[in-house]
């Protein structure tokens, strides 16, 4: 087989201390509590500013820090040919809180290059059928989606790919890549910290 094209979501498990997250929550509401909501994809949730790079609490620039070592770490592990001392590279980011009956529209990250998601909190589910908090990516080559009714969805084919990732995980992805959010349906908050990267040759 020889692998013609690809669009991959790529799921990074980065080790965390302890305590990381709950530093970082905290931190979290209290940036909610003193500002207000803007409004993007987010359906009756919270978005904080796109300032995330440049904010001044501890957990929150130890994150920063985290996700540009983690992203780069992995840009350069997927293709020989990417060499980030060639490039300027920006980061730009936001903190995401749905509550109960909060989503995100369909929507893609473009004219950013690389995005990715950071989940803070994730409610559980009781039910594995249930999409409550699922993150969707649409499939971006829709003829493909043809064949997935005719046995090629396992193939990289199906229209959809949807996940439910763990607190602590960052799924990383191309910007232009078409995604939403299902609606919270639990009484936990959801809390997500999404973030760009733009690669500007030097
Ligand atoms: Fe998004």
């Amino acid at each position: 087989m020889e692998l013609a094209f690809k669009t991959s979501v790529y799921i990074i498990k980065p080790f965390l201390r302890e305590g990381f997250l709950e530093a970082l929550e905290k931190d979290i509401y209290k940036i909610r509590d003193s500002s207000p909501s803007i409004e993007v994809s987010n359906i009756n949730g919270w978005h904080s500013e796109t300032d995330l790079f440049l904010r001044k609490e501890e957990s929150v620039r130890k994150l920063c820090t985290l996700l540009m070592h983690e992203t780069t770490k992995k840009l350069i592990s997927i293709s020989n040919n990417f060499d980030p001392k060639l490039y300027d590279g920006e980061f730009g980011g936001w903190i995401n809180i749905n509550p109960r009956g909060g989503a995100n529209a369909t929507h893609h990250h473009q004219p950013w290059d690389w995005s990715g998601v950071f989940y803070v909190k994730q409610p559980d589910i009781i039910d594995q059928a249930d999409r409550s908090g699922m993150i969707e990516f649409i499939n971006p080559c829709q003829q493909s989606s043809m064949l997935a009714n005719k046995g090629f969805a396992e193939a990289g084919m199906s229209p959809f790919f949807r996940l439910r990732p763990d607190p602590g995980d960052i799924v990383l992805f191309p910007s232009y890549l078409l995604h939403s959010v299902y609606p919270n349906e639990t009484d936990t908050d959801r809390i997500t910290i999404a973030y760009n990267l733009g690669l500007k040759r030097k």
